[in-house]
């Protein structure tokens, strides 16, 4: 059984990089991996609502800029919306721009989708191996400014361990 520490403020970044690694080594599924790493995520970082990932389906409204919608996909949290159109909210933002999104008031962000009203602030990461764009990883926090550009860094170099270790489907 794998023992995670208990959430932390100011986590290590580096060792978390390194767990995910290790509880993914063996397994490549797509479905297994995102719900592992949602779930090491959401338990090891403090002042968290929501962490989970949005998937790239095709587009109940495809356009030749945007054939594809987000679907949600394996999270930890509350209840959310299943799709989001890439021209719609943090999410969208991120997937349609392929860059990480930091948001440190969601309210003062235009288009940001409220799916609880605890969040107030919100991190996205996109999911991108080989220039393909598989989908973007979501946090919430209901606490302003939960995190720094450090903070970032060590989530995307986490982002980094999962998509190395996971057979991605675009
Ligand atoms: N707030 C997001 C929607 C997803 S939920 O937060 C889980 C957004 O604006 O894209």
């Amino acid at each position: 059984m794998f023992e995670t520490a208990a959430a932390s403020e100011k986590p290590d970044y580096a060792l978390l990089a390194r767990q995910v690694s290790s509880i993914l080594e063996g397994e490549r599924n797509l479905t297994a991996n995102a719900a592992q790493f949602s779930a090491l995520v959401y338990h090891s970082i403090s002042d968290l609502n929501w962490a989970g990932f949005y998937l790239c389906t095709p587009a109940n409204h495809p356009t030749p800029e945007f054939p594809h919608d987000l679907l949600v996909g394996p999270f930890q949290g509350k209840v959310a919306c299943a799709r989001i159109p890439f021209n719609r909210g943090v999410c969208g933002a991120s997937a349609a721009q392929r860059k990480t999104f930091l948001v440190e008031d969601v309210h003062a962000f235009p288009g940001h989708i409220a799916c609880d009203s605890a969040s107030n602030f919100e991190i996205v990461i996109p999911v991108i191996k080989d220039g393909v764009l598989y989908g973007v990883f979501d946090i919430d926090s209901p606490r302003l400014n939960r995190f720094s550009v450090e903070d970032q860094q060590g989530l995307e170099a986490m982002v980094a361990a999962f998509v190395a270790a996971t057979d991605l489907i675009a």
